[in-house]
Parts: C-alpha cells; structure tokens; sequence
C-alpha cells in the first residue's frame, strides 16, 4: 500500500491545538504531525463506531499482546504482557506515579533541557524539581550525562524519583545500553524509582533504541517503563498508553495509583486505536521514517546552504529538530517572537524545556514538503531580518 504524506490534512480542523493559531501563521510547534492518521487505524475505528456499543470497557488479552508483539518485531525485546498496565496517556500516568511513589516535597530528578511537561507532573503535585543538566559540547555539537553528578543528585535522601527520557525529547538522543545501565544501576543504589518515558521509541534513524524493560531483570525492580502508539502514529487524542513494571509491588503501586485517580479506564477508540496501531502499522511507520528522513535532509540542505547561523544538533530519534542558535542570540524567547510576528512561523523557544534552551529552537518536522518548504523561506526571512535588526 502506498501512503499519502503530501496533503495537509490538519490545517485548522478536527479542533487541533497545533493549528489553533492565526490564518497567516505556520505552526511547527506541537509534537502531532501533519500527516493523516494509518488506513488501517481507520478501518479499525470505523468498525468499532459502527458497532454501536459505547459502554464501559475493560482492557482485553489482545490489547497487551499487541504491545509485546509491537516491542518483540519492531525492537527485538518482548515484555512480558503481565507487567502491562494501561492508562490514558504518558503524562497522567507520569503524574500520578510522581504523587504515588514520592511525597510532598520531595525532589524529582529530570535532565535538562527536557519535555516541558515532566516539569509541570513534579510541580503541580508539590514536589521539586531537581535537574541533572545535560553536557553540551558546543564543537561536537552533542549532548551527554554528567554521571557524577547525576550520582550526586540521586544520593540525595529527598530525591526518589528520576524520570528519563528515552529518546530524548527535545535533543532526539537515543541513550545507549551502557548509558541505561549506569542510570538503573545508580537508580538501585540510591533507593530511586525510574520512570523512563519511552514514548519517542519507533521513531528513530538508525541507530537502536532500547527499551528498559529489555534490561537484565536485576536491574528492573525499581523501573517504571511507559509507552504509547500516541507519537508514533499520530493518535495522541485516543488517549492510550501502557505502563510496564516488571517488579510486582511497583506494579501494584502504580495501578493503584491509576485506578484511584480513575485513568485506567479506555474511551471507546483507545482499545481498537492501539490494537489497529501495533499490529498493522508496520508498513505505515516504515514509510513515515522514509519520508521523515528526506524532510531531515531537505531542511538541513537548506538550512547549510541559506541559514548557517542555525546548527543542528545531530539527533537519531523523534521528528522535532533541536537547532544551535547561540551564533545569532543566547534569548531563544526573543528570536522566536520575532520571527513569529515578522513572518507568522511559529518554532518552540528552547528555553521552555530548561537547562541551556535558552540558546536553541526545536522544531516539528512531521509535515508536507510543500509546507516544510514555507516553513523554511520563513525562517530564513525570520533570521535574515532580526540580523539585520541588530546591525542598524
Ligand atoms: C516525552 C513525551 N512524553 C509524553 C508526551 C505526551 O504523552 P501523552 O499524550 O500520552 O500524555 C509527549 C508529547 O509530546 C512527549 O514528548
């Protein structure tokens, strides 16, 4: 089957918040793609609706099978499916773990610049946000961990929670085996729970992800793994993900925590949603990753040749750009404001995702040529004029 990744299916319909902008302006913002949602997830949602039956829904075996057999084709590990436990969504699940596992005033580790909304999971429940910042070699342009001091911050007796982000949003690092290794063996050592949010997984470019739940399982009793079709296949408002706990009495902890802050429970397309997803969006991914792949090379041909002030920080997973700006501006907020009211191209200010953000943008690339393309001669106008802004 081929798949259309040419029509621009999400411009101001279908209440999209990404769209929910002005008609001149050009959102590369929201991690959603513009891409229309697989046939095969369609077909599925279709027959559920045309079933009729709307009433309360319990999570069946071929759900959880769909998610190990997912992880076993497309990544080489299978959970096993009696670690799963379903949720409406990464962030509600992260945010009831946070509340579950730790208490009120108790620090909760992140790496930034990271997804903003883990920040908001740890602040609005009252617990404090402790970041172990991550490396940023500006020649190489690459990010690593500083393990001392993350080791540093994990040993402190008020932090009980770490959450990893695997890839990583917004820098797209994929950790390696090693990495994952020291993190969960730190983890263990301080008495830590991990949540490690993998929900970038199946988008990746080359080099492997690896789950954590695929670890040795000495390593596994204090991780808390969460996954979700929602990014892969652009069904975020289906509202599914899953949550998989090898160790039982975490487990028990966080499905009580889910069932009494009641997001345990499918609407009527989460089920079949991910089900349709995993078992027959093997095609459909492989032909997004392809596409995905020459929107990268189109932006950074052009970017090489039109804007080289901007450097891309090599990523190998997900399909948001982290860019250098630190040559034009070390004020991401100001730069962005100013291309978005100079040329209506709306990029997310780094800054938002803490740490050294404040000198990079990121960028959603998941959209037509055609749009990249307008995406591309804004930003270049964008640049070009707040440059020659601060020479007058
Ligand atoms: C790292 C990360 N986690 C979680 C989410 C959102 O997850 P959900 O919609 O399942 O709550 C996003 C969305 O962009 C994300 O980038």
């Amino acid at each position: 089957m081929t798949y259309d990744f040419e029509t621009l299916n999400k411009k101001r319909s279908g209440n999209s918040a990404k769209w929910d902008v002005q008609e001149n302006e050009l959102p590369m913002t929201i991690a959603d793609m513009d891409f229309k949602v697989a046939p095969e997830i369609i077909q599925a949602l279709h027959e559920k609706i045309d079933m009729g039956l709307f009433g309360y829904e319990e999570i069946p075996k071929e759900y959880f099978e769909s998610v190990a057999n997912w992880y076993e084709t497309e990544h080489d590990v299978r959970p096993n499916e009696e670690w799963m436990i379903f949720s409406t969504g990464v962030v509600p699940a992260l945010s009831s773990a946070v509340r579950r596992l730790t208490s009120l005033g108790d620090n909760v580790l992140v790496q930034a610049p990271v997804y903003n909304v883990f920040y908001n999971s740890i602040i609005n429940s009252g617990r404090h946000v402790v970041s172990n910042d991550l490396d940023y070699d500006t020649k190489l342009r690459e990010y690593t961990i500083d393990f001392r001091d993350l080791e540093q911050k994990l040993s402190d007796p008020l932090t009980n929670m770490m959450i990893l982000c695997n890839p990583h949003n917004p820098v797209g690092k994929i950790w390696n085996q090693d990495e994952l290794i020291k993190i969960v063996t730190l983890c263990n050592k301080y008495d830590v729970k991990l949540f490690s949010d993998e929900i970038h997984g199946d988008i990746t470019f080359g080099t492997p992800y690896y789950p954590v739940f695929g670890l040795n399982k000495k390593y596994l009793d204090n991780v808390v793994v969460a996954v979700s079709p929602s990014k892969t296949f652009n069904v975020a408002a289906i509202h599914a993900a899953t949550m998989i706990v090898p160790n039982a009495n975490l487990r028990a902890q966080i499905n009580r925590g889910l069932n009494s802050e009641e997001l345990a429970e499918p609407n009527i397309v989460a089920v079949p949603g991910t089900i349709a997803a995993y078992n027959n969006g093997h095609n459909w991914l492989k032909a997004l990753k392809k596409q995905l792949l020459g929107n990268r090379r189109l932006i950074l041909d052009f970017i090489g040749k039109n804007i080289p002030d901007i450097k891309w920080v090599p990523g190998e997973a997900t399909y948001l750009l982290w860019f250098d700006v630190g040559n034009i501006i070390d004020n991401a907020d100001e730069l962005t404001k100013f291309i978005r009211q100079d040329t209506g191209l709306i990029v997310n200010a780094g800054s938002v995702y803490g740490g050294d953000g404040q000198h990079f943008i990121r960028m959603n690339i998941a959209s037509p040529e055609k749009m990249i393309l307008d995406g591309l001669n804004r930003l270049k106008k964008g640049i070009d004029d707040y440059k020659s802004g601060l020479n007058k």
